[in-house]
Formats: C-alpha cells, structure tokens, sequence
C-alpha cells in the first residue's frame, strides 16, 4: 500500500468550479486577476454557484435574494448573547452556524432546489451573525443589515452602524473574491467529505469552518496580525524573524501546498496594503511586511501567500485580529457551499484506507493481568 503524506498531489474528484494550472488561479475559467480588477463578490458568488458569469437581471436577482436573507432569527442572536466571554470569533461563528439549522424548516430537505436556497441563506446570514458576535461581545446592540446594502457594505456597516467609505467597501470587496474559493483546499475538502454522506448542508459547513480554524489553514491571517504586533516595528523586523528561523519556526502567512512559485492573490493584497496602510497613515506596516517577505523570500525560497498582506489590509480597515479569519470564512461560504451543491449532484462516499502501522497479533489480556 503506497501512502501519500497528507494527501499532496493526490486527485481527488473532479470539479468545475475552479482551477489552479501553472500557477494560475481561475473561478469558472476566469482568471481571478481579472474578476479582481472588474467583478464584485455577488458576480463571482453568482459564477462559483452557476459556472457562469450572471446576465444584469439574474445579478439583481441575487443581490435582491441575498439582501432579503440577510437578517438572522431572533432566537440564534439571543443565544449569540449568552455565549461565554472571550470565545473565539470562529468558535463562535462555527456554533452559530450550527444552530441556523435548528431554526431552518428546509434543513433536512435534500432537493437542490432546497440547498440551492439554503446556500444563499448561509451566505447572506455569515457575516450577520459576525458581525452581531462582534458588537455583542463589546455589550453593543446588532445593527439590523441593510436588505439595498452588498455583503461587503453590509458587514462593514453592521460592525459600525456606520455606511462605510467606498474606499473600504472596495478593498474588502476585492479581498472577498480572491478568497472566494480555492479547488480542494482543507476546509472545501472536508466540506466535501461531510456532505458525501449524504448530511445535510450545514453539517457540511460547520465541518468546513471547524477546518478553516486552524493555523495552517485560515487561521493564518490572524497570526500573522500578531506577528506584525509582537515585531512592533522596523527596527526589530530583523532580530525577530532571525530568531524564529534559527529555532526552526513556521513563519504564518508563508508556504503554499500548491503554489510554489508564488500565490496569484498575494500580489494584489500587496498593493491594497501599500495603498491601504498609506491612507490610515501607517505605512510601517506594510514595510514591516516587505521586509519579513524579502527575508524569508530570500533565506527560505518561500513566498508570502493569501493570508499575508490580507493581515495589513485588514488592519488598515479597522478590523479586530480576532474577526480575520471570520472574514475569510464569509468570503469562502461561496466557494463551500459551490463545492457542497456539485458534491451532492454527483456523489459517491469519500473514504480512503489507512496503511496500518500497529501492533500484529495481539490478544486480549484481563485487566488484572496488564
Ligand atoms: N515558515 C517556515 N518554514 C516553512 C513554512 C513557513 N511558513 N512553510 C513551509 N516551511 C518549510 C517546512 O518546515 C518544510 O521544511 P523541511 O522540509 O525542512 O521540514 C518545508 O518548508 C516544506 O513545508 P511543508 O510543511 O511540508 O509544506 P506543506 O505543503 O505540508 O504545508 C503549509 C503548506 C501548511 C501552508 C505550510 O507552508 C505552512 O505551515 N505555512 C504557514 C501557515 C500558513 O501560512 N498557512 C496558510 C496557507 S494558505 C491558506 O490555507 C489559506
């Protein structure tokens, strides 16, 4: 029995819904260097779900479904309330979620018609139940969403009760189509493993969220913030990430499973972290991130990926370190639940062997005689 350690290179379904070749990151064909520069987060919601970018009426279409499914029921805000003090955004999130289904009459329904709107719901309540996390855990009220409002004005708006500057919207925005989906990353992965047994959608995504959690993984994003604040500034850049690569310590926000020459998202977070961190006046933070990016470019031949720039961008929007990887995973609810429909249209059981290394012929001993 030949193993693959952690799965690297190995095929495991097919998939039209995104495709990484050479380097090249595309959703439904389409190079996501152009969705980024002319598409908003809806169009590519729209494209990951249908495989086709949408005609205007079937945009308004969506918009208008997802701006009417944006509120949350009453009772999963109340829990929302009496969740523990200081538990993590994405505990919190992966909980809410969860309980969405107790309150979801179509939740066992399995038609795809069902799942089809159980997808929009996911993704117009996400940032809702973050947002109303975010401002409950401060002992503020949630703002109600805007049904006129897009999922990234919604968000910036129901953290604030403030309408967020175009300039924010468009950078968070942009941020949400480049980590709309990513083919068979963990998380989509066991999405996909959950829902082939023929569970229910949020199943599905409660494992996805459970998965994007980790360090490895998204929570990538918030440790590289924490990085960034331990560092403090340019003059310790050096001695800092010196120390970490002499004992040996992951560097968060660099190395990829599949790109190896380079992550086709971090050049654009790059630049939005130049301009962004310019705009609030601290662009030390960014040179503080081309800095540890030339370091371990040039010592350990590794390149920033997704989650590295996106750490400067977001603090630059004001956003709390703990709400990044969130962030991600509102972004990403396109892509899961994309990965979660073409998985039930096609399904067979995902279950591969294990290569057993224990001990052989054992027997039973009583347990006075162990
Ligand atoms: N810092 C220092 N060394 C690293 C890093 C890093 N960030 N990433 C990889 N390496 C080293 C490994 O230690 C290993 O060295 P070795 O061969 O001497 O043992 C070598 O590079 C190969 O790395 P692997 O861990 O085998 O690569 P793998 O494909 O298994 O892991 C991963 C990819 C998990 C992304 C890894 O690069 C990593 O841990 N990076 C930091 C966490 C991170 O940024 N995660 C976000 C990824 S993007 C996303 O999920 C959205």
């Amino acid at each position: 029995m030949t193993t693959t350690r952690g799965l690297e290179g190995v095929v495991a379904a097919q998939s039209s819904i995104c495709s990484i070749v050479d380097g090249v990151l595309c959703y439904g064909g389409i190079n996501i260097d152009e969705l980024a520069e002319h598409a908003t987060f809806e169009e590519v919601v729209y494209l990951l779900w249908h495989g086709a970018l949408p005609k205007r009426d079937q945009l308004d279409a969506l918009k208008k479904q997802l701006g009417e499914n944006a509120a949350v029921a009453q009772e999963v805000l109340e829990s929302i309330r009496h969740y523990p003090k200081g538990v993590h955004p994405m505990a919190a999130l992966r909980t809410a979620v969860s309980s969405l289904a107790l309150y979801d009459t179509e939740a066992q329904d399995m038609s795809p018609e069902a799942n089809y709107r159980k997808s929009i719901r996911l993704m117009a309540q996400t940032p809702t139940l973050i947002a109303a996390y975010e401002r409950m855990r401060k002992g503020l009220e949630p703002v109600a969403p805007r049904a006129d409002f897009t999922i990234a004005q919604n968000f910036l708006y129901m953290l604030t009760g403030q309408e967020p500057t175009e300039t924010a919207v468009k950078a968070f925005d942009v941020a949400l189509i480049l980590h709309a989906d990513h083919e068979f990353n963990a998380s989509t992965f066991s999405a996909r493993v959950s829902v082939a047994t023929l569970t229910d959608i949020y199943s599905g995504i409660v494992s996805a969220i459970g998965t994007l959690k980790g360090p490895l993984h998204g929570g990538a994003n918030e440790a590289v913030a924490k990085m960034l604040n331990e560092i403090g500034g340019m003059a310790n850049v050096e001695s800092y990430i010196r120390t970490k690569l002499d004992n040996k310590e992951k560097i968060m926000g660099f190395g990829h499973r599949v790109y190896k020459d380079g992550d086709p998202r971090a050049k654009w977070l790059k630049d939005m972290s130049k301009a962004l961190t310019a705009q609030i006046g601290h662009p030390e933070l960014y040179e503080m991130s081309v800095k540890i990016d030339e370091m371990i470019s040039g010592e350990k031949g590794l390149k920033p990926n997704v989650d590295f720039y996106s750490a400067s961008v977001y603090i630059s929007l004001g956003l709390e370190t703990d709400l990044f990887t969130p962030i991600f995973a509102i972004s990403r609810m396109s892509g899961w639940t994309a990965h979660i429909m073409e998985q039930y249209e096609n399904n067979r059981l995902i279950r591969p062997r294990a290569d057993y290394t224990g001990p052989v012929n054992q027997h039973y001993v009583p347990i006075d005689r162990r």
